[in-house]
Order: structure tokens, then C-alpha cells, then sequence
């Protein structure tokens, strides 16, 4: 018995930005931004909400997984960019989507939300299917889980070093109570104090609006986290995503190999034995990197950057939707999923469709 992924679906915006039309606003290049990332173009939502690309997402979900709305009985919405604070993302698609069941709430894990979620709502069912601790809780049978972001609400299109990185759309995944299969073999999450702020966004916390005179300055990250102000200044409110890119490279290339190598060894499975991994598309030279510091050759791995470039929560899902699409997964092959990002935060996951 165990947790099976039964179900997946992806929705993009409409409009796709090319390299060529970032060229044309900040001082950049096709080639330049090819060859560090292998990203061609990225979808940008300017019709659609964080909520639109969400449902569509989750409704294709469903339908492959062959349920109702009624029968969700937990939604997760992995986000760091949702159309409101409260209700919660995962409560408008609910609305949405007409998940009548299904209790709803968010979860911030960033770039690494798809492996956070996944991990949550498969612990939450097994806890209450199997009874686990005598606990009497809300059954849980079937679990929607949905990364979504529309980063391009919080990148500066001014910044090169980012602009040309980040995209927007959402990608999804039913997981069911199986009585007789597996599913989910082993999990690991896991996080790093992200004391030099490598990747910070303060957007909603802006104190300075504040109309008391000792709350008059702006209160961003790095005063609340208590990191050093930068060397020459102070630290001043971010409203866009800011990014140290070489150092998250390195921690990037790092984590991704020690998160595969410590879920293979909790299921009992060598790497070899994994049909398709499938990482976070942050950029294509940290999945070259990783696949040669773990061994793995490259074409075991999924690649969906090109078209999409990286969509933070969405990513993995997005891409877990592509392999499946493309019948990369098989019933029966394991499947590693692995993550990193914003927090920090990364993590790994095995399955076995
Ligand atoms: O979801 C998780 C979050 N993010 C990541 O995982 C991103 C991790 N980091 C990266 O992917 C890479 O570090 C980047 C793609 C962001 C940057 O690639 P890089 O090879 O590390 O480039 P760099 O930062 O060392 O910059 C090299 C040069 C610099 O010029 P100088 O100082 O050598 O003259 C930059 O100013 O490239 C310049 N540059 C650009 N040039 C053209 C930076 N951005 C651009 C750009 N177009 N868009």
C-alpha cells in the first residue's frame, strides 16, 4: 500500500517572451543567455492570474487521474506568488475548481515547493489511512497537489543578472491511496540558513508604510533574518527577487547530487535503477553539473527549461507532466524528483509509478 501518483497536468500563460525580446529591453543576447542557461523563451502572464493558470493545471490533473472535484479531500497550492494573501492560493482554486471535500491551504518551500508538498500531503494520507499513532484524522484518499508562481509580478525586468531567468506557470499532481502498489518509497527535505541572502525578495513587507514615526524605515529580509548589510551600505527593501547567481549555482550543483544519493539510499534503490529524474529547471549547466558529479548520464534526466525557463514551485511538476507526456515514465519505473531553492531549501523525492 502507499501513496501513488495517479494524475498530472501543466498550464502555461499565453504569451511567450523570446530572448530576442528581453534584447530589446535590457543589455542582453540570445547567445549569452543559450549558452549560461539554455533557455530560449518564457511564458509571462498579463491575462491570466495566479489563480487561472492553478485550476487549469489542477482540472487537467484530475482528468487524468480519471476523479471528480469531489473527491479531493486535501489541495495544496505550492507558491510564492499568490493572488492574495488571504484566502490562501489553494483556497481560491479550491472555489474554483469546486473541490467541495478537500481542506486547503499553501505552502512556501520556493523553488523546492513540488518536493515540500508532495512530501506533506502524501505524509498527511498515509498518517490517516493507516491510523497512524491511534489519531483520528480527516481521511484522506485523494490529494491534489498544485505548484504555481507568476514571478513575473516580483522580478525587476530592469535587472539582466534575473530577468531573463524566471518564468510563469503551473504544473500538478494527484496522488491516491493505493491498498495493493507503493507509490511514494522515500523522501528528504531539507534546509540551509540562508544567512548571506542569496536569494531574498521583501515584495509584501514593506514597513514603511506604516504611519508610526519608529517603524518610518523600510524593513527588508536582511534586517528581520539579522545578516550583515551589504559591504558599503545599508541594507535597503527589496521588492524584486534579488539573487547571488554564482553562489546558488555552486550550492545548487551541490545539494541536488547529496539529495539523489540520500533518497536512493532511504528506498533501497541505486540511482541506476531510476528510469527518469526529473529536476528543478533553474538552469540546464546545473543539471549538466549534477548529472556529472552524480554519474548519471544526461538523457536520464528530464530537460524542460528551453520553452518555459524557471518557474520556481511550478517547475518540477511542470517537467514531471512533460516526462509523462512523452511517456518517459512507465508503470512500474522509479522516478526521482529533486528540488532546491529560495529559504534555502531542497530536497528529493523517489517514487515508483
Ligand atoms: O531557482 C533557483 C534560483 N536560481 C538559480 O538556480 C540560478 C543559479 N545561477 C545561475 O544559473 C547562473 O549563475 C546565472 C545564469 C544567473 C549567471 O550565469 P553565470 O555564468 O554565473 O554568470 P555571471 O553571474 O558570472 O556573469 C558573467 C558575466 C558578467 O559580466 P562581467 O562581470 O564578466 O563583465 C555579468 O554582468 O555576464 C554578465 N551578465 C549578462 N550578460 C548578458 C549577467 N547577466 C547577463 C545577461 N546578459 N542576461
Amino acid at each position: 500500500m502507499g501513496c501513488k501518483i495517479t494524475g498530472w497536468g501543466k498550464a502555461l500563460p499565453q504569451l511567450t517572451v523570446t530572448n530576442n525580446d528581453l534584447a530589446a529591453i535590457v543589455d542582453t543576447t540570445d547567445e549569452w543567455i543559450v549558452e549560461r542557461t539554455g533557455i530560449r523563451q518564457r511564458h509571462v502572464a498579463t491575462t491570466e492570474t495566479t489563480t487561472d493558470l492553478a485550476s487549469e493545471a489542477g482540472r487537467r490533473a484530475l482528468e487524468q487521474a480519471g476523479l471528480t472535484p469531489e473527491d479531493i479531500d486535501l489541495l495544496i497550492c505550492m507558491t510564492i506568488t499568490p493572488d492574495a494573501i488571504i484566502p490562501s492560493q489553494a483556497c481560491l482554486v479550491k472555489a474554483r475548481l469546486g473541490l467541495a471535500n478537500a481542506v486547503a491551504f499553501d505552502l512556501n518551500a520556493a523553488c523546492s515547493g513540488c518536493i515540500y508538498g508532495i512530501d506533506v500531503a502524501s505524509s498527511m494520507m498515509a498518517a490517516s489511512m493507516g491510523g497512524i499513532g491511534g489519531c483520528q484524522r480527516n481521511p484522506i484518499k485523494n490529494a491534489l497537489v498544485i505548484g504555481v508562481d507568476c514571478l513575473s509580478r516580483i522580478v525587476d525586468w530592469t535587472d539582466r543578472a534575473t530577468c531573463v531567468l524566471f518564468g510563469d506557470g503551473a504544473g500538478a499532481a494527484v496522488i491516491s491511496w493505493d491498498e495493493e502498489e507503493p507509490g511514494i518509497l522515500a523522501t528528504y527535505l531539507r534546509n540551509v540558513d540562508d544567512s548571506q541572502l542569496y536569494l531574498a525578495c521583501d515584495a509584501v513587507y514593506d514597513l514603511s508604510t506604516l504611519p508610526f514615526p519608529q517603524s518610518g524605515t523600510p524593513t527588508p529580509v536582511a534586517v528581520i533574518a539579522g545578516t550583515q548589510p551589504a559591504e558599503g551600505g545599508e541594507e535597503s527593501y527589496r521588492p524584486f527577487i534579488s539573487m547571488q547567481g554564482q553562489k546558488v549555482f555552486k550550492f545548487a550543483a551541490t545539494v541536488m547530487a547529496e539529495a539523489v544519493e540520500t533518497v536512493c539510499q532511504r528506498a533501497g534503490v541505486p540511482v541506476e535503477e531510476a528510469a527518469c529524474i526529473v529536476p528543478h529547471q533553474a538552469n540546464e549547466r546545473i543539471i549538466r553539473f549534477a548529472s556529472k558529479k552524480m554519474g548519471v548520464p544526461m538523457e536520464r534526466f528530464q530537460v524542460s527549461i528551453e520553452e518555459v525557463g524557471n518557474t520556481s514551485a511550478s517547475s518540477v511538476l511542470m517537467a514531471l507532466a512533460d516526462a509523462f507526456e512523452a511517456q518517459r515514465i512507465r508503470p512500474g519505473d522509479k522516478v526521482i524528483l529533486v528540488g532546491f531553492g529560495a529559504g534555502l531549501t531542497y530536497g528529493a523525492l523517489m517514487f515508483q509509478a
